[in-house]
């Protein structure tokens, strides 16, 4: 296995989103929480070998991240066809040998017969159009087709996310603050950079 830091290093070539949509909520996952993501979850045992679905793919950070580390294959879904073709492009400048296909689709009614699989996600939070739990369609997603689930949320999300998980039949194993570092991209970011306090879950859905 990798290190996390040798992963990360990998990621470094994926690139973003071209022209990135606020209402998608559009903005990639960097290449050091990605790879700690992917590498907590291998050492769980939840990527070698599994099927990894990555929910609102976008240019495939986590998807890319997941095919480093062995699986059988990897899907990554999302809306937005222009991103497909960028996160295409990654697959190649990533080169791993991984089983990888790109479905454009809504992953809160995914085209997808799957089901026992390991989903990785970033979803859309919401919150700055005041659609809080924007991301709840996508945890409903995960209850459904996953064994387990690995997925970012705005800090303060623990409670909300302990209760859905609970309510659908899993249980929040595991639990990490992370920051997301967001280059300016769209007019309500004030800063160059901002930074965002997010948190991380492991969810058991067996
Ligand atoms: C915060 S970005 C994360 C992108 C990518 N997963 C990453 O980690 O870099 C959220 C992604 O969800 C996608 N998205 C938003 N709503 C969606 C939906 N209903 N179905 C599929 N994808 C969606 C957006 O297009 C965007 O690519």
């Amino acid at each position: 296995m990798s290190t996390r830091s040798e992963l990360s290093r990998q990621l470094g070539v994926v690139a973003g989103f071209d022209d990135p949509d606020a209402a998608l909520e559009q903005y990639p996952t960097p290449p050091d929480l990605a790879a700690s993501i992917v590498h907590v979850a291998d050492l769980r045992g939840d990527i070698e070998g599994k099927t990894v679905v990555d929910l609102g793919t976008g240019t495939g950070m986590l998807a890319l991240a997941a095919a480093l580390r062995g699986p059988d294959r990897v899907v990554g879904v999302d809306l937005d066809r222009s991103a497909l073709l960028t996160a295409r492009e990654n697959e190649r400048r990533v080169a791993a040998s991984a089983d990888v296909g790109w479905v454009q689709g809504d992953a809160t009614d995914p085209p997808l017969s799957v089901e026992g699989v390991t989903v990785v996600m970033n979803p859309p939070f919401g919150a700055q159009r005041g659609n809080e739990h924007a991301d709840r369609a996508f945890l409903e997603t995960a209850a459904d087709v996953a064994a387990v689930s690995y997925s970012v949320h705005n800090a303060g999300s623990r409670e909300f996310v302990e209760s859905f998980a609970a309510d659908a039949g899993g249980e929040v194993t595991e639990a990490f603050e992370a920051e997301l570092a967001i280059d300016r991209q769209f007019d309500h970011h004030d800063a160059d950079r901002e930074t965002i306090a997010a948190e991380v879950f492991r969810i058991d859905w067996t």
